[in-house]
C-alpha cells in the first residue's frame, strides 16, 4: 500500500516506527520498497556520498530535481522526501516555494528544510500553498560553518528549550513531520511527546516516531569517518536486501538505536 501522510500520522498514533533510509536512485528505491522502508528521503547528503564533497553546501536544485526524479520513478510504496538545498529556500518564501514547487514536479511528495524559528513562516507559506514540509531541527549540515563542526545540539538546559519550542512553533505552522539529527536523547523524547506529528531521529534516541540513516553509511560503503549514530547493518546479512531488511526490523524492533549510537 502506498504510504502517505495520513499513514504516517497513524503509525504516530499507533506507536508503529517509521524507518526511513535516504535513497538516491531507481534500483536503490526499488529494493527499499520490497525491503519496507516507508519513507525514501532523497537527502543533500548525496553531495556527501554521491558526489564527494566535504559538506552538503555545493549540491544544486538541478542535482536535487535529477536525483528527486530518479528515485521517484524506482518507488511503488515508499513516500518520497526531498531536501531543499543549500541556498535554495533562506531567500524568501516566493523563492522556497519555487524550488519546493520544482522538487514536487519532479516525484517529492514533501520537502525538508534545514532551521528552527527562523523557518517557521516559510513552512507555514509553503504548508498553505499546497507542500508538505518535514522540519529538520537540531544539527543542521547546511550550517556547519556556523557551528565550526558537526556537534550535538540542545546539551545544555537552555538550548534544550529553544529546541522544544522551535518544535512545537514548526508543528503549529503546519510541518508534517519534525526530523531532529544529534540531539541528546532525552531531549528528543520529550519533544516526541509534546507533538501531534510525527518526529524522526538520527543520533536523537530510541524515544522518537521514527529513524534515518544515509543508505551508504548503513551499507558500510561510505569511505569517510563513521558517526557514533551509525550502524553498518551489511555485517550480519548476506545481501543489501537482507541489511535494508535488517535495518527496517530493528527500527520497527526498538532494537536500533541503542545506547551506544546515542548521546
Ligand atoms: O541529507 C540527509 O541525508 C539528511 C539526513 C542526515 C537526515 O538530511
Ligand atoms: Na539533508
Amino acid at each position: 500500500m502506498k504510504t502517505t501522510l495520513t499513514t504516517l500520522q497513524k503509525m504516530k498514533q499507533d506507536g508503529q516506527k517509521i524507518a526511513m533510509l535516504t535513497c538516491y536512485d531507481a534500483s536503490f528505491a526499488t529494493l527499499l520498497d520490497a525491503a519496507g522502508v516507508d519513507i525514501f528521503l532523497v537527502g543533500d547528503s548525496l553531495g556527501n556520498v554521491i558526489q564527494g564533497q566535504r559538506s552538503t553546501l555545493p549540491v544544486t536544485m538541478d542535482d536535487m530535481l535529477y536525483h528527486t526524479s530518479i528515485v521517484a520513478r524506482g518507488t511503488q510504496q515508499g513516500l518520497v522526501l526531498a531536501d531543499l538545498p543549500f541556498g535554495s529556500y533562506q531567500v524568501s518564501h516566493a523563492q522556497a516555494y519555487e524550488n519546493a514547487a520544482l522538487l514536487m514536479a519532479a516525484g517529492a511528495e514533501m520537502v525538508k528544510i534545514e532551521g528552527g524559528a527562523v523557518m517557521v513562516d516559510t513552512v507555514a507559506f509553503l504548508v498553505q500553498r499546497g507542500i508538505p514540509v518535514c522540519a529538520h531541527i537540531g544539527l543542521q549540515p547546511q550550517s556547519v560553518h556556523v557551528y565550526g563542526g558537526y556537534k550535538v545540539q540542545g546539551k545544555t538546559e537552555s538550548e534544550a528549550e529553544v529546541l522544544k519550542r522551535d518544535a512545537l512553533a514548526l508543528q503549529n505552522a503546519g510541518a508534517s513531520m519534525v526530523l531532529m539529527e544529534m540531539v541528546p536523547a532525552s531531549v528528543a523524547k520529550a519533544i516526541t511527546e509534546s507533538l501531534s506529528v510525527p518526529t524522526i531521529g538520527i543520533g536523537a534516541g530510541v524515544d522518537v516516531d521514527g529513524q534515518v540513516l544515509v543508505l551508504y553509511d548503513m551499507l558500510g560503503v561510505y569511505p569517510g569517518k563513521k558517526a557514533r549514530f551509525v550502524k553498518n547493518f551489511m555485517s550480519g546479512s548476506h545481501s543489501i536486501q537482507g541489511a535494508v531488511e535488517a535495518y527496517v526490523k530493528a527500527v520497527k524492533g526498538l532494537t536500533f538505536p541503542a545506547e551506544e549510537h546515542s548521546f
